[in-house]
């Protein structure tokens, strides 16, 4: 029997995935034209997928042509030519014996007005970030407070862009509900401060989240998977903990777990940190309040962290490690020694210089 933690099999519906192992979802902002990214960007997927990852992740996908756009050159799945553009990847990654994964997003108040095609960025709430955009050095614009128009929109992108992952094949759907976006937005009471049925109480700030589900979940066939992204952090103010108590993050998992979804993701800095001061980490105090499959990233490098991490969680991901070194799976399986990489530098993802 095979023992080993993380190269033993894991059964996700009708899926088997080969090992615990799988590429995070990685923006690369390299798209030029049709919000198709680059062919080098594309095959590095599809190399991973050969090397060894058991799960593929896209580049956060943009749900819409008007305000969800966060960062230049993403991409988008909604035409027939975007969509013909990820078949041969999606085949690829399947003919490599790994399960693919589309990640979609909307950026909400992190949003840049030089990059958003329509001008507009709303939220939740009208409340600007307090740290500046770290890629212009200037202030995020003031967000327009959502209308019911506005959610109807949103909610209908993400439809869309659901379908043009199923139409290009995708094995699974991922809900980007993580790291202070849109989603984060109005899970967060930081962020939401609504006084109609999608702020306040915790449900209430659930509801969005909820019906984004509701929505995505029939045009995703029973043979396909659906996941929902979270964390307790954001891509600014860094420092906030989006939740306020381990109570209201574990009510949100719970909300989530009675919705139809296959697996929740995890995300941390570091997934060691004790979270809400409960002294437990994100995986665990996530496990305490769902029976779904978990998967978990942050600082995962080696054999040794990849091991503890799954005494929690069910999958890793890595976003760093699989990102700079195209032999991760194999290194990890040898158990070779190996460093944790810096968050500086990842900045190659961003370049055209394209990855082994
Ligand atoms: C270059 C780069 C791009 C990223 N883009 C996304 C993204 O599109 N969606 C997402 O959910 N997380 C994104 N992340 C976060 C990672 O998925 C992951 O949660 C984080 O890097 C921590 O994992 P690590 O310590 O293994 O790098 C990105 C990270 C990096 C380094």
């Amino acid at each position: 029997m095979n023992l080993d933690p993380i190269f033993s099999p894991f059964h996700l519906k009708n899926f088997r995935l080969k090992n615990r192992l799988g590429v995070a979802p990685m923006t690369r902002m390299s798209s030029v034209q049709d919000s198709i990214p680059r062919d080098d960007v594309l095959e590095f997927l599809v190399r991973r997928a050969k090397n060894g990852a058991a799960l593929v992740y896209t580049e956060a996908i943009v749900t819409d042509y008007e305000s969800a756009q966060g960062y230049p050159g993403q991409a988008r799945l909604l035409t027939q030519r975007q969509i013909d553009a990820w078949k041969p990847v999606v085949r690829a990654i399947r003919d490599a014996g790994a399960v693919s994964v589309m990640q979609m997003f909307h950026c909400g108040r992190v949003s840049w007005p030089e990059i958003n095609p329509a001008g507009r960025t709303i939220a939740p709430s009208p409340i600007i970030p307090r740290d500046n955009n770290h890629l212009t050095g200037k202030p995020y614009p003031a967000p327009d407070a959502m209308s019911r128009f506005d959610i109807d929109h949103v909610i209908l992108g993400f439809v869309e862009t659901a379908k043009g992952a199923i139409a290009a094949g995708f094995d699974a759907v991922e809900i980007h509900g993580a790291h202070g976006y849109l989603i984060s937005n109005f899970l967060s009471a930081y962020t939401n401060q609504r006084d109609d049925a999608y702020g306040g109480s915790v449900a209430n700030r659930f509801r969005f989240a909820r019906e984004i589900i509701q929505a995505v979940a029939p045009v995703i066939p029973e043979d396909r998977l659906l996941f929902f992204r979270i964390s307790d952090w954001g891509v600014v103010d860094l420092d906030v903990s989006l939740f306020r108590t381990k109570e209201e993050y574990q009510e949100i998992i719970s909300l989530l777990s009675r919705e139809p979804l296959d697996a929740i993701s995890v995300s941390t800095y570091n997934f060691q940190a004790p979270a809400f001061g409960a002294g437990r980490n994100m995986a665990q105090l996530t496990r305490e309040a769902t029976s779904l499959p978990i998967m978990i990233c942050g600082q995962i490098y080696d054999r040794a962290t990849a091991e503890l991490a799954l005494q929690d969680a069910d999958i890793v991901l890595s976003a760093k490690s699989m990102l700079l070194n195209p032999d991760w799976v194999q290194d990890v399986r040898l158990g070779k020694p190996l460093r944790r990489y810096r968050s500086a530098e990842a900045d190659i993802a961003y370049t055209d210089t394209p990855l082994p």
